[in-house]
């Protein structure tokens, strides 16, 4: 018999783009306590609520205020309980001393299910190590749930694919956000009883703060409100574009990072294009001597005469922003440009006409449902792509389940799997 009904959880955060997948997970589980009115050691049915004590862990992997505190004010994330302080490293070393630090926490902790997020290396790391440990002689270990399994690039240059799969054949829940997902665990032979289909938490993140996005003030702050352009968008927001750039395989060789912001240069000719860069990204552009391509933002608020104007078609780079400006300006862009993975959700999701530059994607579903196409990496693709969606006005369609109910159902799940864990 179970002496208690409360199960300890914990989650795990590194990177930038796991604060957002994680955030509703949290409150899903606090919102589950708060229903919990059953006394502890009563014995319960299989429909009995459980409390979930949640130890949030971050592993330090983003460690500036821009690439993670932030996230947690916007997100409304309370302050992780362990922090391992990882910081930047090597793969092979970033991965190595997470595991050597994790292992510690789940040591001390002893958690009854592990969450992991998203294909970062503190992802797989964490994965990793909960999968070998052992918290006495009887071998028992922690459940290990991947949250945004499944998805593949089928590209295996890319250290995220191999975060993805690695991944996956160590979870024993799998939580998949879209079909691409399921058919690709199926067909690597991972037993439907461990995949479940329940749509996307990034998603529940933007539809819970979409609202709030709305009163930031990046727009004035960039002179991007009330140009009185014919083709601004509805809340009377200049016409611009939005650009994000961090991945490795485009910003790390100074001949492909040139060709892509050659095919650039027709659309920053055309209208703004606002570029907050990712750290990385920033000191290859210094490294590079790329600088002439980019007007870098003083500070100093503009005016939309000055934005539109002034910039002679050069990019307008700013620092990475928070949650929510940065969710503000999708909002209201003409059109995004991106390298990134979650951004071609959060553009499907709003409606957004999306550029991905790259030659795959591991989320088909924007594409075939949403308002993302492909352009690949070459000058002459980018440039053909991005005039193109500039123009679109075709509504597009919103992926099942992308529904903001997510983190529920991932919840309930988890409950009725440590319940038959603790009858076993
Ligand atoms: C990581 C993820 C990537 C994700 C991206 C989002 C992996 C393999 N990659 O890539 O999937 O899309 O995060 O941002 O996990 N740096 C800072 N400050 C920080 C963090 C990083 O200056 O707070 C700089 C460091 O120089 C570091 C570099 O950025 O070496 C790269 O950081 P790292 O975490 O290794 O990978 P990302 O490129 O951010």
């Amino acid at each position: 018999m179970e002496a208690t009904r409360t199960a300890k959880i914990l989650t795990v955060v590194g990177a930038r783009p796991n604060f957002m997948k994680a955030a509703p997970i949290l409150t899903a589980i606090r919102d589950n306590n708060e229903g919990v009115i059953a006394p502890v050691h009563a014995t319960g049915s299989q429909d009995s609520k459980i409390a979930l004590k949640n130890v949030l862990v971050h592993t330090g992997q983003h460690y500036d205020e821009a690439m993670s505190d932030r996230f947690f004010s916007d997100l409304n994330i309370v302050r992780p309980d362990v922090h391992l302080g990882v910081g930047s490293g090597s793969h092979a070393a970033q991965t190595a001393e997470i595991m050597k630090r994790f292992e510690e926490v789940l040591l001390k902790e002893k958690p009854d299910l592990l969450i992991v997020v998203g294909d970062v290396n503190s992802t797989l790391a964490c994965a990793l190590a909960a999968s070998k440990i052992s918290y006495d002689a009887s071998g028992a270990r922690p459940l290990i749930a991947h949250v945004e399994a499944g998805l593949r690039s089928f590209d295996r240059d890319m250290p995220e694919e191999i975060n993805r799969i690695l991944t996956d054949h160590v979870a024993d829940l799998l939580f998949v956000t879209e079909e691409s997902g399921l058919r690709n665990l199926r067909e690597e032979g991972i037993s439907s009883e461990k995949i479940h289909f329940v749509g996307n938490t990034m998603i529940d993140s933007l539809l819970a703060f979409k609202h709030k996005a709305e009163q930031s003030s990046i727009l004035n702050k960039l002179g991007l409100r009330g140009s009185g352009s014919p083709n601004g968008s509805a809340n009377g927001a200049a016409r611009y574009a939005l650009l994000t750039l961090h991945r490795p395989s485009n910003v790390d060789q100074r001949e492909t990072f040139l060709n892509i912001l050659e095919g650039l240069a027709g659309l920053s000719s055309l209208c703004p294009l606002i570029f907050p860069a990712h750290p990385r990204t920033q000191k290859r552009i210094a490294e590079f001597g790329l600088d002439r391509f980019f007007v870098r933002d003083s500070g100093v608020q503009r005016d939309a005469a000055s934005v539109c104007t002034n910039d002679s078609g050069r990019i307008l780079m700013i620092d990475p922003l928070g949650y929510l400006d940065f969710m503000c300006l999708m909002q209201h862009a003409a059109v995004v440009v991106t390298d990134s993975g979650g951004i071609q959700e959060e553009t499907t999701c709003l409606g957004i006409p999306c550029v991905t530059i790259r030659e795959n994607t591991e989320r088909p579903i924007t594409v075939r449902v949403g308002t993302n196409v492909l352009a690949g990496t070459s000058k002459e693709g980018i440039r053909k792509a991005t005039l193109q969606q500039l123009e679109s006005k075709t509504a597009r369609g919103v992926p099942d389940g992308w529904d903001g109910k997510s983190a529920q159902r991932i919840l309930d799940v988890i409950c009725n799997e440590i319940r038959k864990k603790r009858a076993s």
